[in-house]
């Protein structure tokens, strides 16, 4: 069931938003899905008083964004065995950001925290130079054995990837500093204020530290959510946007992407 439709300022449905989610969701039967959870209105308001323009980005244009990038065997075959284990992937949309992000920074090391059953770690080496190598950590040997099965079923060589089992504040201090091109962190939200303390090591000048989860399932945007991992996610943002050296964008594509550039 979809939800009723945005409304325009004077309270009124938009007969475009009706009309285009309902082409959407015919025209992409995945869009019905996702629009019954999911609904998210940005408005950018002018300074000219009563002249007040909306931008309304609905949950069928998020949608949208989304089918632009249908997954292969390979990712889907990560993708169901990281949802088993409960090890929950970046999404397609947000996975074809990193494979873009990975390839603007020309990245030829990435680390990664949470490396799940791989589907990131794909979408990160398809964007990678020929020869880069993916560091990736994680606690449980399990999800990097699906991730290893993963890497080679989709045809990466064994020398394109490190993967590392342990706790990342362990792992991250033996890393080498400003040996990175590009940092994903996706892993225990409430350690992400220390995960970007070691990126900021970890990561070159001009390199890019990007964080899954920055909309935290519509939580982070909440005033009234305060739990643990909403608090150190909603703290982080601020953190990085105070901080001038830094350029940083939130993508606000799956459960959104903190990319944050570092020093260029
Ligand atoms: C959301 S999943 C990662 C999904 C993966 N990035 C993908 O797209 O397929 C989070 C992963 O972080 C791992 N993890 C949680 N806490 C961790 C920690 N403190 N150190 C290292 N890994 C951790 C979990 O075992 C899990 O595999």
């Amino acid at each position: 069931m979809l939800r009723a439709p945005p409304k325009t300022p004077d309270g009124s449905p938009s007969a475009l938003v009706t009309f285009f989610t309902t082409s959407l969701t015919r025209l992409c039967p995945r869009a019905r899905v996702r629009t019954a959870g999911r609904k998210r209105h940005a408005r950018l308001n002018h300074d000219n008083g009563s002249d007040e323009e909306s931008i309304i980005t609905t949950a069928a244009s998020l949608a949208f964004a989304e089918d632009l990038h249908p997954e292969d065997d390979h990712l889907t075959a990560a993708r169901a065995h990281g949802e088993q284990l409960d090890a929950v992937p970046v999404s397609p949309g947000a996975g074809s950001a990193l494979t873009f992000l990975a390839a603007a920074v020309h990245a030829k090391a990435v680390a990664e925290i949470g490396t799940g059953a791989g589907v990131s770690g794909l979408y990160l080496l398809r964007g990678m130079a020929a020869d880069g190598v993916l560091t990736s950590v994680d606690l449980e040997a399990e999800h990097q054995r699906l991730a290893r099965e993963a890497f080679v079923a989709a045809g990466f060589p064994p020398q394109r990837y490190r993967l590392i089992t342990g706790s990342a504040l362990d792992v991250l201090p033996r890393l080498i500093d400003h040996g990175y091109d590009l940092v994903l962190i996706d892993g225990d939200k409430v350690e992400y204020g220390e995960y970007f303390d070691e990126a900021l090591r970890l990561i070159r000048p001009g390199g890019m530290i990007v964080f899954d989860n920055a909309l935290w399932h519509d939580r982070v945007a909440d005033p009234s959510q305060r739990d643990p991992q909403t608090t150190a996610i909603r703290e982080l943002i601020a953190r990085v946007q105070a901080d001038e050296t830094l350029r940083s964008v939130v993508i606000p594509l799956g459960d959104g992407l903190l990319a944050v550039q570092v020093g260029a």
